[in-house]
């Protein structure tokens, strides 16, 4: 790689994941990391490893299965958030990086680790160390660094690199930075540690979006010596969210003039198709007017717009839509599409199945496809992300049936099916209710409630229509609360939406009841483990 190409550092599933209301499963990181390859970034950050079991088995998967980018797994600066990040990104060989942070900011090192700055000096220093002993990629992030004194934060920085880390991230962790500061922040680190200047580490830079400035504040680092920004796809993230991936990518490209003629890897044409996978799979919607993804982007209303573009796009483009990944529709699949043409579709689209998937969602496909003239590729998408859900499924929908009107009283009978065993995959029990309610849907998550022996609270319930016409698959996506203090997510898609609603919610049943297990499991193994200790 040359000093003229930005390295782009993509955090989607770890700052994105921590962005409140996203929640992906496994399989489902780790088909965005096989998206975010095809577009080629340059890092994947896939997860902080320590954190929990689920988070160190995604990056494990991810950097086996992953071919291409490095494979980064975060840790605090102590021994065993590093070992475990050392063991979670082992499988992607020298492709494989430890991105290890400590705060260095005034605030944090009085309030938060009541450590004063010769410590915070010698466990950074310990830390690059330990993980330097693991892996030869390793990053080093000073966190809060845009609030810590410049002459200390040059300090920590000529001290890891000193200690062997090879790019050194300078984080606006709470989004206080302004352009102009955060660039000339960036200028006096870069001049003044002789390996920044000289290329042998680099600089990078970490964004938040909290005063709305993530991407000018990137870019302005970028100017100033920064050879790689961090991001995310939609910009999703932790509070505001980080730097959006597309906008900084997009900005560099169409404004190359300005920004020294910097380039990156980035296949721009897949923008729009990662964009889309990573909000269905998060479950985080775009705005419709966010820039380059959002789907006003490109919509012109005005009569006076729409005649200079029929004219000459440029009056009112600056960028051609098609370079981002718009205006790439295929032909919609029916009913009569062969299995051949569903996978080959899927993998247009980013999705890769084994065949045991594949053919499930063949079935899904035809049973859509005799009540829909055309399958979008948007409806083959929501099809995909049931499938991909890793949570047993152990209450299934077989019979819905549901009544109401403006004089009737709602009611709906439910029919579930109860796979005991391991996964799911044992007897099957079909139990029968009815309810009734203030709604069909309401109706429904009543009988659903009285057969599994739970009652789940609503909190959140959002319904789109996936792809276009009046028989369009509707997606209902909820947030549903049990027990008192666990919120879950649930996603599903039907042609009818009160099928659409009780899928959903029986989703966000398996869901918990399949981590309610897994709690307790390792509660219990847990206590086992103490009754064992000496
Ligand atoms: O915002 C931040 O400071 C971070 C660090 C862990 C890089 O996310
Ligand atoms: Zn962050």
């Amino acid at each position: 790689m040359n000093d003229r190409q930005v390295r782009i550092f993509d955090t989607t599933l770890r700052d994105g994941e921590q962005c409140p209301g996203a929640s992906m499963s496994a399989r489902e990181k780790l088909e965005v990391a096989r998206q975010l390859a095809v577009l080629g970034v340059d890092v994947i950050e896939a997860g902080f490893p320590v954190i929990s079991q689920g988070d160190f088995d995604a990056v494990h998967a991810i950097a086996r299965e992953v071919r291409g980018p490095v494979i980064a797994g975060l840790a605090r600066c102590v021994p065993k958030d590093i070992d475990a990040a050392a063991a979670a990104v082992r499988p992607a060989g020298r492709r494989g990086r430890i991105h290890v942070f400590l705060a260095t900011s005034k605030i944090h090192r009085e309030f938060k680790l009541g450590k004063a700055r010769r410590e915070i000096l010698r466990l950074a220093v310990e830390g690059v160390r330990r993980a330097r002993d693991a892996v030869a990629d390793v990053e080093f992030s000073p966190e809060d660094a845009s609030r810590t004194e410049p002459d200390f934060l040059l300090q920590v920085c000529r001290a890891v690199v000193g200690a062997g880390a090879t790019t050194v991230n300078i984080p606006d962790t709470v989004g206080y930075a302004t352009p102009d500061e955060f660039g000339e922040l960036i200028g006096y680190l870069h001049d003044n540690v002789p390996q920044f200047a000289a290329g042998d580490a680099i600089v990078s830079v970490h964004c938040h979006d909290d005063l709305g400035l993530a991407v000018a504040n990137s870019l302005a680092a970028v100017r100033r010596g920064a050879r790689q920004v961090e991001c995310t796809i939609n910009g999703i993230g932790e509070r505001a969210g980080n730097a959006a991936l597309e906008e900084i990518v997009m900005a560099l490209r169409t404004r190359s003039d300005s920004f020294g003629h910097l380039t990156t890897g980035i296949r721009t044409r897949h923008l729009l198709k990662t964009s889309r996978l990573v909000s269905r799979l998060s479950g985080l919607a775009v705005q419709r007017n966010k820039a380059i993804v959002g789907e006003n982007a490109f919509a012109h209303s005005s009569g006076i717009h729409q005649d200079g573009i029929l004219k000459k796009r440029e009056t009112y483009e600056i960028i051609d839509p098609r370079e981002v990944g718009w205006g790439q529709t295929e032909l919609p699949l029916t009913k009569h599409s062969g299995r051949h043409a569903v996978q080959a579709r899927l993998k247009h689209l980013g999705f890769h199945l084994s065949d045991r998937d594949l053919d499930a969602i063949f079935a899904r496909f035809k049973e859509i496809g005799d009540k829909k003239k055309f399958v979008y590729d948007d409806d083959l998408a929501a099809l995909v992300e049931g499938r991909l859900d890793a949570v047993p499924q152990t209450w299934t929908l077989d019979y819905l049936g549901f009544s109401g009107g403006s004089r009737a009283i709602p009611t709906a009978t439910v029919r579930l099916v109860r796979r005991s065993g391991e996964g799911g995959g044992g007897a099957e029990t079909p139990l029968q209710e009815a309810g009734t309610g203030d709604g069909p849907v309401h109706a429904a998550l009543r009988a659903i409630d009285r057969i599994v022996g739970l009652q789940g609270e609503l909190l959140e319930y959002g319904l789109r229509a996936v792809s276009q016409g009046t028989d369009a698959l509707g997606e209902v996506a909820i947030k549903v609360r049990f027990d008192g203090d666990h919120v879950v997510a649930g996603r599903a898609s039907s042609t009818d939406i009160v099928e659409a609603s009780a899928l959903a919610y029986l989703n966000a049943v398996n869901r918990y009841l399949y981590t309610r297990t897994a709690v307790r499991s390792s509660a219990a193994r847990d206590r086992a483990g103490r009754r064992s200790e000496p």
